[in-house]
């Protein structure tokens, strides 16, 4: 990938330009969960219009909520809030007001997870949910150009046989979707748990990829790569205790799609200044930035980009361009379409210094 990297009137750009730069540069957004962008006031008006009753009494009470001290804490508080989604026009809405906000962060390319078990289990049926989101997807690029894929993620602390029955309930709609993840509790779900219907999915022809080395060890980005052979890794920050493995991710450039607000909301990294970002990035691994599950962590793409380079003094205009060309890069498109968005980076660059 040719890389105007170097270009000599990058350094003198001032930094107190980099956050408009960072907001308006175009993007791709490959690891952010839709039940993730439910909004506390969304969350309230689906409640009021489901009918379904709430542990918090207000919009700020369930905000206050929000203090979390691991990747359990939060999930418990997410999958409560996702209790809301009853009916088809409920994931529309949600996926709207998430493509809404990518938009306006000049997100180009959307790969959008969602976590069918979350819903079926509550007895909406997987229609609803497929159907749903993929209007939202086909009206963001009728509307703004703007490419949302779907990716279905399975629930990792459910069975591997809950999984192969998602799949199998979710196949008449095969073509609303790109591929499979797998995502939810870490510990002790390793990623050979779903050997099975991962190669199942690889057959479909669907891309494949696993959240792994978020609080798990790096162990599990191995086993995800060796078992589910995924393509990319979401998280995967872990993969720095083992330099073996941190070459090879380099070697093999697979790419790791890292959440900076998430991992410090979740304990991860105390802070973002102490992040290993710069580490992964330096050791030339094709590593992405983007939001997990903006409504709970504090902030969009674009505020990801923005606060994490306030943090990191020594990421500049360079850093900045290598992100957004390896969220293209690592995106499920075509070879013609990252060239695509790729030249459209490069302009927007030459735009700004
Ligand atoms: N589901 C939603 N967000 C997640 C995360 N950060 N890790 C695992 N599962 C998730
Ligand atoms: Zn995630």
């Amino acid at each position: 990938m040719t890389t105007p990297a170097h270009d000599p009137r990058w350094n003198a750009l001032p930094r107190e330009r980099l956050p408009a730069l960072l907001r308006r540069m175009p993007k791709a957004e490959l690891h952010v969960h839709v039940e993730g962008t439910l909004e506390p006031e969304l969350i309230f008006r689906l409640a009021e219009r489901n009918g379904v009753a709430l542990a918090y009494p207000s919009v700020d009470a369930l905000r206050a909520a929000y203090a979390f001290t691991d990747l359990q804490s939060f999930l418990d508080v997410y999958y409560a809030g996702a209790s809301v989604l009853r009916h088809e026009a409920d994931f529309f809405d949600m996926a709207w007001a998430y493509l809404e906000r990518a938009a306006a962060d000049n997100v180009v390319h959307a790969e959008i997870f969602f976590d069918p078990q979350t819903h079926t289990a509550r007895g909406v049926p997987i229609e609803a949910v497929i159907v749903g989101l993929h209007h939202a997807c086909q009206r963001a690029h009728q509307e703004w150009g703007l490419s949302a894929k779907l990716i279905l993620c399975f629930l990792r602390h459910l069975s591997e046989d809950d999984a192969f029955a998602t799949l199998e309930q979710a196949l008449p709609y095969r073509e609303h979707f790109i591929g499979v993840g797998l995502d939810s509790s870490e510990r002790g779900h390793p990623p050979a748990k779903f050997a099975r219907v991962f190669a199942k999915a690889r057959e479909l022809g669907l891309h494949v990829v696993a959240h792994a080395g978020e609080e798990g060890p790096a162990d599990y980005v191995r086993e995800a790569l060796d078992v589910l052979k995924v393509e990319r890794i979401d998280h995967g920050v872990r993969c720095v205790d083992d330099a073996a493995l941190v070459e090879r991710l380099a070697r093999e450039r697979v790419p790791l799609t890292v959440c900076p607000l998430s991992n410090v909301k979740l304990r991860v990294f105390p802070t973002l200044a102490q992040h290993n970002l710069p580490a992964l990035l330096d050791a030339g691994l094709c590593v992405t930035v983007n939001s997990d599950d903006p409504a709970y962590f504090g902030g969009y793409v674009a505020d990801n980009y923005v606060q994490t380079f306030a943090a990191l003094p020594q990421f500049g205009v360079r850093h900045a361009w290598q992100l957004a060309a390896n969220g293209f890069e690592a995106s499920f498109a075509s070879a013609a379409q990252k060239q695509h968005w790729i030249a459209e980076l490069d302009r927007s660059f030459a735009a700004a210094v």
